[in-house]
């Protein structure tokens, strides 16, 4: 197949950035980077095997500067903000979003306030966001009602709001599609048939599939290789899948959500009129997997030496699951989307192993413990 990416500047002309290097996507030439994007693309011949397909890739977004995907869309989102002279920026967040909000945010110099649903963030999420020098609330709510909130403050004037409903973020997001395409052709030798991802918010559901629809419209990718945008969501907070599978023409705000994968604890998805036809338009599908099936998925991950946060091993979890049910070919090519880091959710990571072993401080009961 032919490279047809010759003419981009290259990743070291863009002073690190692997997004801003897409500029010609974007609504500016540059903003605040702290080198997000360029992500790599992991093999893990295990799973693979395991799993039976032709080729498994991992894109593991949780190594961007803040941990998660988030840093692609708040490079551009920040930069925006600037241009339109606004002094207070702010999010709801189930964790990530806050923390790349607070870093760009702070870095630009302006004042960051994130909206957090209490007791339901990981502890990796509340402390970068807090470090970074935000303004960290904790409500006594859930992840949507906390983005009514920020909704109805930014309606008054108050902030402005970057969360994935921010289109500008959106534009950011895109370039996680590229780097996919462009890295598979050079990796793998040719352009994934589908991209398994969790969905919470479905900005990144969203995002893709505007990614690709340029591509098409511009003539870089024929409408045959977009890849089937195949959107992943835990069992106790799924308004997706259910009108996936339902076919609904709107999704149905779930009122009460409940996963240990506390990333896409959210049941009001804002980018579901975007997402939807991103799922349906590619041939791809939507599915639930349970917490179970998440932290099995997180382990095995981790036995590769991929360390993911709950919330990205929906992905491989759902792969799984597609696969056994056949909807995904043994012939296929799939890229699985990680999208945040495992040391975003320390607490996760330590219960799913046995927890560390008090051993008396010499040579012999260390070695015991060794052989038993
Ligand atoms: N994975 C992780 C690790 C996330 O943090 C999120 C969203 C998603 C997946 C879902 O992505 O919303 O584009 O479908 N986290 C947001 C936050 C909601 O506040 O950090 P999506």
């Amino acid at each position: 197949m032919e490279v047809r990416y010759e003419n981009l500047p290259t990743f070291e002309d863009f002073s690190g950035s692997g997004v801003w290097r897409y500029k010609a996507s974007l609504p500016f030439e540059m903003g605040i980077s702290i080198k997000e994007g360029n992500t790599p693309l992991y093999t893990v011949p295990r799973i693979e095997s395991d799993v039976g397909i032709e080729a498994l890739r991992i894109k593991h977004e949780g190594m961007n500067p803040t941990g998660s995907f988030k840093d692609r869309g708040m490079t551009v989102g920040v930069r925006v903000a600037q241009e339109l002279g606004a002094k207070r920026l702010a999010c709801a967040s189930t964790g990530n979003t806050s923390a790349s909000l607070a870093a760009y945010g702070s870095r630009a110099g302006l004042e960051v306030i994130v909206l957090l649903p209490a007791g339901q963030v990981a502890l990796g999420k509340i402390a970068q966001a807090s470090l970074h020098g935000a303004k960290v609330l904790q409500l006594d709510a859930n992840f949507d009602e906390c983005l009514d909130i920020v909704t109805m403050l930014a309606e008054e004037g108050e902030v402005y709001v970057l969360n994935s409903v921010n289109p500008f973020r959106l534009e950011g997001q895109k370039t996680i599609g590229f780097e996919i395409l462009e890295q598979s052709l050079e990796e793998v030798g040719r352009y994934p048939d589908r991209i398994v991802l969790p969905v919470g918010n479905a900005g990144n559901a969203a995002a893709l599939y505007k990614g690709f629809r340029e591509l098409v419209a511009s003539g870089a990718l024929k409408v045959e290789e977009v890849p089937k945008i195949t959107a992943i969501q835990a069992e106790g907070a799924a308004p997706i899948v259910e009108a996936i599978q339902n076919g609904y023409d709107k999704v149905q705000r779930w009122p009460s959500v409940e996963t240990r994968a506390t990333a896409i604890r959210i049941g009001n998805p804002v980018n579901a009129p975007k997402a939807l036809p991103a799922i349906r338009n590619t041939r791809g599908t939507a599915i639930t997997v349970s917490d179970k099936e998440i932290l099995a998925a997180q382990c095995e991950l981790a036995e590769e030496g991929i360390g993911v946060e709950p919330a990205s091993a929906a992905s491989v979890a759902g792969l799984r699951k597609l696969r056994s049910s056949g909807v995904i070919k043994k012939e296929e090519y799939v890229v699985c989307l990680a999208t945040g880091t495992l040391l975003k959710d320390p607490d996760a990571a330590s219960l799913s192993r046995e927890a560390p072993k008090e051993v008396p401080a010499n040579v012999e009961e260390v070695m015991r413990v060794i052989l038993n």
